[in-house]
Protein backbone atom coordinates (compact mmCIF):
# COMPACT_ATOMS: atom_id res chain seq x y z
CA UNK A 1 0.00 0.00 0.00
CA UNK A 2 1.45 3.30 -0.74
CA UNK A 3 0.43 6.74 0.37
CA UNK A 4 -0.93 8.20 -3.23
CA UNK A 5 -4.44 8.64 -3.70
CA UNK A 6 -6.46 7.68 -6.34
CA UNK A 7 -9.77 9.04 -7.20
CA UNK A 8 -11.74 6.27 -5.56
CA UNK A 9 -9.01 6.34 -2.57
CA UNK A 10 -9.74 6.50 1.27
CA UNK A 11 -7.54 8.77 3.29
CA UNK A 12 -7.07 8.20 7.24
CA UNK A 13 -5.97 10.81 9.56
CA UNK A 14 -4.60 9.39 12.73
CA UNK A 15 -5.02 11.21 15.93
CA UNK A 16 -2.44 9.56 18.43
CA UNK A 17 1.07 7.40 17.71
CA UNK A 18 1.58 6.07 21.10
CA UNK A 19 0.99 2.02 22.20
CA UNK A 20 -2.37 1.42 19.74
CA UNK A 21 -1.32 4.38 16.83
CA UNK A 22 2.10 3.07 16.27
CA UNK A 23 0.47 -0.27 15.67
CA UNK A 24 -2.54 1.02 13.43
CA UNK A 25 0.22 3.36 11.44
CA UNK A 26 2.67 0.34 11.11
CA UNK A 27 -0.27 -1.87 9.62
CA UNK A 28 -2.08 0.51 7.23
CA UNK A 29 1.28 1.47 5.50
CA UNK A 30 2.15 -2.43 5.87
CA UNK A 31 3.27 -3.28 1.66
CA UNK A 32 0.94 -5.99 0.27
CA UNK A 33 -1.35 -5.53 2.89
CA UNK A 34 -4.84 -7.06 2.44
CA UNK A 35 -6.40 -4.32 3.66
CA UNK A 36 -7.31 -2.43 0.77
CA UNK A 37 -8.73 -5.29 -0.79
CA UNK A 38 -10.78 -6.09 1.84
CA UNK A 39 -12.04 -2.68 1.84
CA UNK A 40 -13.11 -2.35 -1.89
CA UNK A 41 -10.96 0.31 -2.74
CA UNK A 42 -7.55 1.80 -1.50
CA UNK A 43 -7.31 2.83 2.23
CA UNK A 44 -4.00 5.39 2.75
CA UNK A 45 -2.73 6.47 5.93
CA UNK A 46 -2.41 10.47 5.16
CA UNK A 47 -1.27 12.60 8.35
CA UNK A 48 -0.45 11.37 11.88
CA UNK A 49 -1.11 13.81 14.97
CA UNK A 50 0.88 13.60 17.92
CA UNK A 51 1.67 15.68 20.92
CA UNK A 52 5.66 15.80 20.78
CA UNK A 53 7.15 16.02 17.34
CA UNK A 54 10.73 15.69 18.91
CA UNK A 55 9.89 12.35 20.63
CA UNK A 56 11.99 9.52 18.99
CA UNK A 57 9.17 7.07 17.88
CA UNK A 58 9.16 3.01 17.10
CA UNK A 59 8.13 3.51 13.47
CA UNK A 60 9.75 5.54 10.61
CA UNK A 61 7.05 7.27 8.86
CA UNK A 62 6.68 8.78 5.28
CA UNK A 63 7.94 12.63 5.57
CA UNK A 64 5.23 14.90 6.01
CA UNK A 65 3.22 12.45 7.69
CA UNK A 66 3.97 13.72 11.14
CA UNK A 67 2.12 17.01 12.85
CA UNK A 68 1.26 18.61 16.08
CA UNK A 69 -1.46 20.60 14.47
CA UNK A 70 -5.09 19.13 14.64
CA UNK A 71 -6.16 21.43 11.71
CA UNK A 72 -3.95 18.82 9.15
CA UNK A 73 -6.61 16.44 9.85
CA UNK A 74 -9.77 18.25 10.81
CA UNK A 75 -9.99 20.73 8.45
CA UNK A 76 -8.38 18.55 5.21
CA UNK A 77 -11.58 17.68 3.15
CA UNK A 78 -8.98 15.08 1.73
CA UNK A 79 -9.56 12.79 5.01
CA UNK A 80 -12.13 10.95 4.92
CA UNK A 81 -11.63 8.74 8.25
CA UNK A 82 -10.84 10.17 11.06
CA UNK A 83 -8.90 7.48 14.18
CA UNK A 84 -8.25 8.40 17.72
CA UNK A 85 -6.31 6.31 19.80
CA UNK A 86 -4.87 9.81 22.12
CA UNK A 87 -6.95 8.99 24.82
CA UNK A 88 -8.84 11.19 27.33
CA UNK A 89 -11.43 13.26 26.93
CA UNK A 90 -9.83 17.15 26.17
CA UNK A 91 -9.46 17.51 23.38
CA UNK A 92 -10.09 13.83 21.92
CA UNK A 93 -13.82 14.48 22.57
CA UNK A 94 -13.76 18.03 20.71
CA UNK A 95 -11.48 16.56 17.77
CA UNK A 96 -14.01 13.97 16.94
CA UNK A 97 -17.07 15.98 17.08
CA UNK A 98 -15.17 18.30 14.83
CA UNK A 99 -14.46 15.50 12.43
CA UNK A 100 -18.04 14.23 12.59
CA UNK A 101 -19.16 17.75 12.06
CA UNK A 102 -17.20 17.55 8.96
CA UNK A 103 -18.85 14.79 7.47
CA UNK A 104 -15.71 12.19 8.46
CA UNK A 105 -16.31 9.01 9.92
CA UNK A 106 -14.37 8.13 13.25
CA UNK A 107 -12.92 5.03 14.28
CA UNK A 108 -12.27 5.33 17.83
CA UNK A 109 -10.33 3.16 20.59
CA UNK A 110 -11.07 5.82 23.52
CA UNK A 111 -13.94 4.35 26.18
CA UNK A 112 -13.91 6.93 28.46
CA UNK A 113 -15.00 9.37 25.84
CA UNK A 114 -17.79 6.51 24.64
CA UNK A 115 -19.11 5.98 28.13
CA UNK A 116 -19.36 9.41 29.34
CA UNK A 117 -20.26 11.21 25.79
CA UNK A 118 -21.06 7.83 23.39
CA UNK A 119 -25.08 8.57 22.82
CA UNK A 120 -24.30 12.47 21.94
CA UNK A 121 -22.14 11.74 19.50
CA UNK A 122 -23.19 8.93 18.24
CA UNK A 123 -26.65 11.25 17.23
CA UNK A 124 -23.89 13.51 15.78
CA UNK A 125 -22.77 11.03 13.36
CA UNK A 126 -26.31 10.52 12.56
CA UNK A 127 -26.92 13.61 11.75
CA UNK A 128 -23.99 14.07 9.60
CA UNK A 129 -24.75 10.45 7.94
CA UNK A 130 -21.13 9.19 9.01
CA UNK A 131 -19.98 6.14 10.86
CA UNK A 132 -18.44 6.62 14.39
CA UNK A 133 -17.03 2.91 15.04
CA UNK A 134 -15.44 1.93 18.48
CA UNK A 135 -14.93 -1.83 18.63
CA UNK A 136 -11.50 -1.28 20.51
CA UNK A 137 -12.75 0.12 23.03
CA UNK A 138 -13.71 -3.12 25.02
CA UNK A 139 -12.23 -5.68 25.16
CA UNK A 140 -8.74 -5.13 23.31
CA UNK A 141 -8.88 -7.50 20.33
CA UNK A 142 -11.99 -9.18 21.20
CA UNK A 143 -15.00 -8.60 18.91
CA UNK A 144 -17.18 -8.33 21.39
CA UNK A 145 -18.90 -4.73 20.48
CA UNK A 146 -19.85 -5.67 16.90
CA UNK A 147 -21.71 -8.91 18.54
CA UNK A 148 -23.54 -6.96 21.00
CA UNK A 149 -25.02 -4.60 17.82
CA UNK A 150 -25.31 -7.49 15.68
CA UNK A 151 -25.23 -11.01 16.20
CA UNK A 152 -26.49 -11.41 19.35
CA UNK A 153 -29.37 -8.71 19.19
CA UNK A 154 -32.37 -10.83 18.84
CA UNK A 155 -31.47 -11.82 22.66
CA UNK A 156 -32.67 -10.68 26.12
CA UNK A 157 -29.03 -10.05 27.26
CA UNK A 158 -29.88 -11.82 31.29
CA UNK A 159 -26.40 -10.98 31.99
CA UNK A 160 -22.78 -10.88 30.94
CA UNK A 161 -19.73 -11.39 33.57
CA UNK A 162 -16.25 -10.27 32.43
CA UNK A 163 -12.53 -9.43 32.45
CA UNK A 164 -12.28 -6.23 30.97
CA UNK A 165 -9.21 -5.04 32.10
CA UNK A 166 -6.09 -6.03 31.14
CA UNK A 167 -3.83 -4.29 33.58
CA UNK A 168 -5.95 -5.94 36.54
CA UNK A 169 -6.11 -9.70 35.39
CA UNK A 170 -2.39 -9.22 34.41
CA UNK A 171 -1.37 -8.19 38.24
CA UNK A 172 -3.90 -10.35 39.76
CA UNK A 173 -2.28 -13.33 37.96
CA UNK A 174 1.31 -12.19 39.01
CA UNK A 175 0.06 -11.87 42.64
CA UNK A 176 -1.85 -15.23 42.57
CA UNK A 177 0.72 -17.34 41.03
CA UNK A 178 4.07 -15.89 41.11
CA UNK A 179 3.44 -13.86 45.10
CA UNK A 180 4.81 -10.40 42.76
CA UNK A 181 4.25 -7.46 44.60
CA UNK A 182 1.19 -5.32 43.22
CA UNK A 183 3.60 -2.13 42.67
CA UNK A 184 6.17 -4.62 40.60
CA UNK A 185 3.19 -6.44 38.85
CA UNK A 186 1.75 -2.89 37.80
CA UNK A 187 5.14 -1.66 36.01
CA UNK A 188 5.13 -4.91 34.44
CA UNK A 189 1.88 -4.05 33.18
CA UNK A 190 2.70 -0.62 32.17
CA UNK A 191 5.85 -1.53 30.21
CA UNK A 192 4.21 -3.90 27.93
CA UNK A 193 1.49 -1.07 27.33
CA UNK A 194 -1.23 -2.41 28.92
CA UNK A 195 -1.87 0.50 31.01
CA UNK A 196 -3.73 3.63 30.77
CA UNK A 197 -1.58 6.99 30.84
CA UNK A 198 -2.73 7.35 34.59
CA UNK A 199 -3.19 3.31 36.00
CA UNK A 200 -5.53 4.45 38.65
CA UNK A 201 -7.97 4.16 35.86
CA UNK A 202 -7.19 0.11 35.50
CA UNK A 203 -6.65 -0.49 39.26
CA UNK A 204 -9.38 1.28 41.10
CA UNK A 205 -11.78 -0.60 38.48
CA UNK A 206 -12.86 3.13 36.30
CA UNK A 207 -11.67 1.59 33.05
CA UNK A 208 -13.91 -1.26 33.89
CA UNK A 209 -16.43 0.77 34.36
CA UNK A 210 -16.31 2.56 31.32
CA UNK A 211 -16.36 -0.73 29.12
CA UNK A 212 -19.57 -1.97 30.99
CA UNK A 213 -21.20 1.05 30.44
CA UNK A 214 -20.59 0.86 26.81
CA UNK A 215 -21.46 -2.95 26.93
CA UNK A 216 -24.51 -2.57 29.07
CA UNK A 217 -26.08 0.09 26.53
CA UNK A 218 -25.54 -1.34 23.67
CA UNK A 219 -26.71 -5.06 25.42
CA UNK A 220 -29.89 -3.04 26.74
CA UNK A 221 -30.19 -0.08 24.31
CA UNK A 222 -30.25 2.35 27.14
CA UNK A 223 -27.79 5.65 27.78
CA UNK A 224 -26.03 4.36 30.98
CA UNK A 225 -23.50 6.58 32.79
CA UNK A 226 -20.07 5.57 34.14
CA UNK A 227 -21.78 6.56 37.55
CA UNK A 228 -24.19 3.65 37.24
CA UNK A 229 -21.68 1.56 37.67
CA UNK A 230 -20.67 0.43 41.40
CA UNK A 231 -17.09 0.10 41.52
CA UNK A 232 -14.41 -1.53 43.51
CA UNK A 233 -10.37 -1.91 42.77
CA UNK A 234 -7.90 -4.30 43.50
CA UNK A 235 -5.95 -2.55 45.77
CA UNK A 236 -7.20 -3.36 49.47
CA UNK A 237 -6.51 -7.34 48.26
CA UNK A 238 -3.41 -8.34 50.12
CA UNK A 239 -1.09 -11.90 49.74
CA UNK A 240 -3.67 -13.80 52.22
CA UNK A 241 -6.47 -13.20 50.05
CA UNK A 242 -5.19 -15.27 47.36
CA UNK A 243 -3.84 -17.71 49.89
CA UNK A 244 -7.27 -18.45 51.69
CA UNK A 245 -9.28 -18.14 47.85
CA UNK A 246 -7.16 -20.70 46.93
CA UNK A 247 -7.65 -23.27 50.27
CA UNK A 248 -11.26 -22.55 49.88
CA UNK A 249 -11.32 -23.56 46.17
CA UNK A 250 -11.57 -20.14 44.43
CA UNK A 251 -9.61 -17.82 42.25
CA UNK A 252 -9.61 -13.78 42.58
CA UNK A 253 -10.65 -12.08 39.53
CA UNK A 254 -12.08 -8.84 39.52
CA UNK A 255 -15.38 -8.92 36.77
CA UNK A 256 -17.14 -6.01 35.74
CA UNK A 257 -20.62 -7.44 35.80
CA UNK A 258 -24.28 -6.69 34.19
CA UNK A 259 -27.64 -8.62 34.96
CA UNK A 260 -30.96 -8.08 34.26
CA UNK A 261 -33.58 -8.86 36.91
CA UNK A 262 -37.43 -7.55 36.76
CA UNK A 263 -36.82 -5.01 34.31
CA UNK A 264 -33.89 -3.35 36.26
CA UNK A 265 -30.14 -4.39 35.55
CA UNK A 266 -27.31 -3.98 38.42
CA UNK A 267 -23.87 -2.73 37.13
CA UNK A 268 -20.51 -3.92 39.31
CA UNK A 269 -16.84 -4.30 39.27
CA UNK A 270 -15.22 -5.21 41.85
CA UNK A 271 -13.05 -8.27 42.82
CA UNK A 272 -14.90 -11.62 43.30
CA UNK A 273 -14.12 -14.95 44.52
CA UNK A 274 -14.46 -17.46 41.39
CA UNK A 275 -14.61 -20.85 41.76
CA UNK A 276 -11.56 -22.81 40.29
CA UNK A 277 -13.57 -24.73 38.11
CA UNK A 278 -15.42 -21.92 36.21
CA UNK A 279 -14.00 -20.88 32.83
CA UNK A 280 -13.71 -17.04 34.16
CA UNK A 281 -11.08 -18.22 37.23
CA UNK A 282 -9.24 -19.54 33.95
CA UNK A 283 -8.42 -16.76 32.19
CA UNK A 284 -5.02 -15.32 33.12
CA UNK A 285 -2.71 -12.66 31.97
CA UNK A 286 -3.66 -9.77 29.93
CA UNK A 287 -6.31 -11.77 28.58
CA UNK A 288 -9.86 -10.81 28.67
CA UNK A 289 -13.32 -12.81 28.43
CA UNK A 290 -16.82 -11.77 28.18
CA UNK A 291 -19.50 -14.15 29.26
CA UNK A 292 -22.72 -13.23 27.78
CA UNK A 293 -25.81 -14.96 28.87
CA UNK A 294 -28.86 -14.26 26.55
CA UNK A 295 -32.54 -15.43 25.84
CA UNK A 296 -32.07 -17.32 22.96
CA UNK A 297 -27.94 -18.43 22.35
CA UNK A 298 -27.77 -19.16 26.06
CA UNK A 299 -24.43 -18.65 27.36
CA UNK A 300 -21.52 -17.46 24.67
CA UNK A 301 -18.19 -17.16 26.07
CA UNK A 302 -15.21 -14.53 24.45
CA UNK A 303 -12.12 -14.95 25.24
CA UNK A 304 -8.93 -12.90 24.04
CA UNK A 305 -6.17 -10.52 24.34
CA UNK A 306 -7.59 -7.27 25.81
CA UNK A 307 -5.15 -4.97 25.88
CA UNK A 308 -1.98 -4.61 24.22
CA UNK A 309 -0.42 -3.07 20.18
CA UNK A 310 -1.54 -5.84 18.18
CA UNK A 311 -5.19 -7.22 19.77
CA UNK A 312 -6.08 -3.42 19.80
CA UNK A 313 -5.02 -2.64 16.04
CA UNK A 314 -7.11 -5.59 14.99
CA UNK A 315 -10.35 -4.15 16.45
CA UNK A 316 -9.27 -0.19 15.05
CA UNK A 317 -8.19 -1.31 11.94
CA UNK A 318 -11.54 -3.58 11.60
CA UNK A 319 -13.46 -0.62 12.17
CA UNK A 320 -11.67 1.31 9.27
CA UNK A 321 -11.94 -1.32 6.71
CA UNK A 322 -15.72 -1.44 7.94
CA UNK A 323 -16.18 2.75 7.43
CA UNK A 324 -14.32 2.23 4.29
CA UNK A 325 -16.57 -0.51 2.47
CA UNK A 326 -19.17 1.26 3.88
CA UNK A 327 -18.30 4.40 1.84
CA UNK A 328 -18.12 2.28 -1.24
CA UNK A 329 -21.63 1.34 -1.45
CA UNK A 330 -20.95 -2.06 0.34
CA UNK A 331 -24.16 -3.24 2.01
CA UNK A 332 -24.53 -1.70 5.69
CA UNK A 333 -22.84 -3.16 8.58
CA UNK A 334 -23.70 -2.60 12.31
CA UNK A 335 -26.04 -0.54 13.26
CA UNK A 336 -24.64 2.37 15.27
CA UNK A 337 -25.35 1.70 18.73
CA UNK A 338 -27.71 4.30 19.29
CA UNK A 339 -30.37 2.79 19.45
CA UNK A 340 -33.44 5.89 18.74
CA UNK A 341 -36.16 4.40 20.81
CA UNK A 342 -34.04 3.70 24.53
CA UNK A 343 -35.44 0.93 26.66
CA UNK A 344 -36.87 1.97 29.85
CA UNK A 345 -34.65 -0.57 32.36
CA UNK A 346 -33.52 1.05 34.98
CA UNK A 347 -30.65 0.63 37.41
CA UNK A 348 -31.01 -1.56 40.20
CA UNK A 349 -29.11 -0.80 43.43
CA UNK A 350 -25.83 -2.10 44.75
CA UNK A 351 -27.76 -2.73 48.06
CA UNK A 352 -30.12 -5.46 46.77
CA UNK A 353 -27.36 -7.53 45.64
CA UNK A 354 -27.90 -11.05 46.67
CA UNK A 355 -24.69 -13.35 47.02
CA UNK A 356 -21.85 -14.89 49.10
CA UNK A 357 -19.47 -12.82 51.12
CA UNK A 358 -15.49 -14.18 52.05
CA UNK A 359 -14.90 -11.69 55.40
CA UNK A 360 -11.18 -11.83 56.55
CA UNK A 361 -10.47 -10.11 60.07
CA UNK A 362 -7.92 -9.63 62.02
CA UNK A 363 -9.59 -10.10 65.86
CA UNK A 364 -8.11 -10.25 69.75
CA UNK A 365 -7.32 -14.39 70.39
CA UNK A 366 -9.80 -14.51 73.05
CA UNK A 367 -12.86 -16.40 74.31
CA UNK A 368 -16.09 -15.20 73.00
CA UNK A 369 -15.24 -12.76 70.51
CA UNK A 370 -16.46 -15.41 67.77
CA UNK A 371 -19.63 -15.35 68.89
CA UNK A 372 -19.69 -11.48 68.60
CA UNK A 373 -19.24 -11.45 65.20
CA UNK A 374 -21.47 -14.56 64.69
CA UNK A 375 -24.10 -12.34 66.52
CA UNK A 376 -23.55 -9.24 64.44
CA UNK A 377 -24.33 -11.39 61.73
CA UNK A 378 -27.23 -13.04 62.89
CA UNK A 379 -28.72 -9.98 63.31
CA UNK A 380 -28.41 -8.75 60.20
CA UNK A 381 -29.77 -11.75 58.69
CA UNK A 382 -26.39 -13.52 57.59
CA UNK A 383 -26.04 -16.95 57.64
CA UNK A 384 -22.42 -18.45 58.16
CA UNK A 385 -21.22 -20.81 55.71
CA UNK A 386 -17.60 -21.68 57.12
CA UNK A 387 -15.37 -20.03 59.52
CA UNK A 388 -11.56 -20.69 59.38
CA UNK A 389 -8.96 -19.35 62.49
CA UNK A 390 -5.88 -18.45 60.74
CA UNK A 391 -2.65 -17.29 61.42
CA UNK A 392 -2.18 -16.96 65.35
CA UNK A 393 0.11 -14.47 66.89
CA UNK A 394 -0.02 -15.58 70.91
CA UNK A 395 2.62 -12.89 71.12
CA UNK A 396 0.04 -9.83 70.19
CA UNK A 397 -3.02 -12.53 71.44
CA UNK A 398 -4.25 -11.90 67.58
CA UNK A 399 -5.99 -14.64 65.01
CA UNK A 400 -6.89 -13.84 61.02
CA UNK A 401 -10.66 -15.30 60.94
CA UNK A 402 -11.72 -15.64 57.89
CA UNK A 403 -15.96 -16.15 57.52
CA UNK A 404 -17.75 -17.58 54.37
CA UNK A 405 -21.54 -16.75 54.49
CA UNK A 406 -24.02 -18.29 52.62
CA UNK A 407 -26.33 -15.80 50.14
CA UNK A 408 -27.04 -12.42 52.02
CA UNK A 409 -28.44 -8.87 51.14
CA UNK A 410 -25.35 -6.24 50.35
CA UNK A 411 -27.07 -3.89 52.58
CA UNK A 412 -27.32 -6.23 55.51
CA UNK A 413 -23.16 -7.12 55.20
CA UNK A 414 -22.09 -3.75 54.88
CA UNK A 415 -23.71 -3.03 58.28
CA UNK A 416 -23.26 -6.15 59.61
CA UNK A 417 -19.21 -4.77 58.83
CA UNK A 418 -19.89 -1.66 60.97
CA UNK A 419 -21.10 -3.49 63.67
CA UNK A 420 -18.20 -6.22 63.80
CA UNK A 421 -15.96 -2.98 63.22
CA UNK A 422 -16.65 -1.38 66.17
CA UNK A 423 -16.45 -4.52 68.60
CA UNK A 424 -13.70 -3.99 70.93
CA UNK A 425 -12.17 -7.19 69.91
CA UNK A 426 -11.78 -6.46 66.19
CA UNK A 427 -8.47 -4.74 65.20
CA UNK A 428 -9.41 -4.68 61.72
CA UNK A 429 -11.87 -5.64 59.10
CA UNK A 430 -8.95 -6.69 56.49
CA UNK A 431 -11.14 -7.53 53.62
CA UNK A 432 -14.75 -8.45 51.90
CA UNK A 433 -15.02 -10.48 48.98
CA UNK A 434 -18.38 -11.36 47.04
CA UNK A 435 -18.36 -14.93 45.59
CA UNK A 436 -19.90 -15.20 42.53
CA UNK A 437 -21.00 -19.23 42.11
P1 LIG B 1 -0.45 6.28 24.53
O1 LIG B 1 0.56 5.22 24.32
O2 LIG B 1 -0.36 7.13 25.73
O3 LIG B 1 -0.46 7.20 23.23
C1 LIG B 1 -1.21 8.39 23.13
C2 LIG B 1 -0.80 9.11 21.84
O4 LIG B 1 -1.65 10.22 21.66
C3 LIG B 1 0.63 9.65 21.85
O5 LIG B 1 1.22 9.46 20.60
C4 LIG B 1 0.45 11.15 22.15
O6 LIG B 1 1.42 11.97 21.54
C5 LIG B 1 -0.88 11.40 21.49
N1 LIG B 1 -1.59 12.49 22.15
C6 LIG B 1 -2.08 12.50 23.42
N2 LIG B 1 -2.65 13.69 23.68
C7 LIG B 1 -2.51 14.44 22.56
C8 LIG B 1 -2.88 15.76 22.20
N3 LIG B 1 -3.51 16.58 23.06
N4 LIG B 1 -2.58 16.19 20.97
C9 LIG B 1 -1.93 15.40 20.10
N5 LIG B 1 -1.55 14.13 20.37
C10 LIG B 1 -1.83 13.67 21.59
O7 LIG B 1 -1.92 5.64 24.54
P2 LIG B 1 -2.39 4.21 24.01
O8 LIG B 1 -2.06 3.16 25.01
O9 LIG B 1 -1.95 4.02 22.60
O10 LIG B 1 -3.99 4.37 24.08
C11 LIG B 1 -4.67 5.19 23.17
C12 LIG B 1 -6.16 4.97 23.32
O11 LIG B 1 -6.48 3.61 23.08
C13 LIG B 1 -6.72 5.28 24.70
O12 LIG B 1 -8.02 5.78 24.59
C14 LIG B 1 -6.75 3.90 25.37
O13 LIG B 1 -7.69 3.83 26.41
C15 LIG B 1 -7.15 3.06 24.19
N6 LIG B 1 -6.78 1.66 24.28
C16 LIG B 1 -5.52 1.32 24.61
C17 LIG B 1 -5.15 -0.01 24.68
C18 LIG B 1 -3.77 -0.44 25.05
O14 LIG B 1 -3.55 -1.66 25.20
N7 LIG B 1 -2.82 0.44 25.20
C19 LIG B 1 -6.13 -1.00 24.39
C20 LIG B 1 -7.43 -0.60 24.05
C21 LIG B 1 -7.74 0.73 24.01
P3 LIG B 1 2.99 11.92 21.96
O15 LIG B 1 3.45 10.57 21.46
O16 LIG B 1 3.61 13.04 21.26
O17 LIG B 1 2.99 12.01 23.46
N1 LIG C 1 -5.66 -0.25 30.19
C1 LIG C 1 -6.56 -1.10 29.50
C2 LIG C 1 -6.46 -2.50 30.06
C3 LIG C 1 -6.22 -1.10 28.02
O1 LIG C 1 -5.52 -2.78 30.81
O2 LIG C 1 -7.32 -3.32 29.77
C4 LIG C 1 -7.24 -1.79 27.19
O3 LIG C 1 -8.44 -1.10 27.16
Amino acid sequence: MTSTATSTAINVGLMGLGVVGTGVAATLLRENSPISDVAGRPVNLKKVLVRDLSRSRDIDLPSGFLTADPEDILSDPDIHIVVEVMGGTDPAKGYLKRALSAGKHVVTANKEVMAKSGPELLALARENGVNLLFEASVGGGIPIVGCLMNELAANEIRSIRSIINGTTNYILTRMANQGTNFQVALSEAQGLGYAEADPTNDIEGIDAGYKLTILASLAYRRRFKPEDVYLEGISKLEPQDFRYARELGYAIKSLAISSLDNGAVQLRVHPVMVPNEHMLAKVDGVYNAVEVDGSLCGQVLFHGMGAGREPTTSAVVGDVIEAARKMGGHPAGPHQGAAQNETSISVRPMGNLQTRYYIRLDVADRPGVLAQIAKALGDGQISIAEVLQKDTQPETESAELVITTHPAKEASVQMALEVIAGLPEVRRVSNTLRIEE
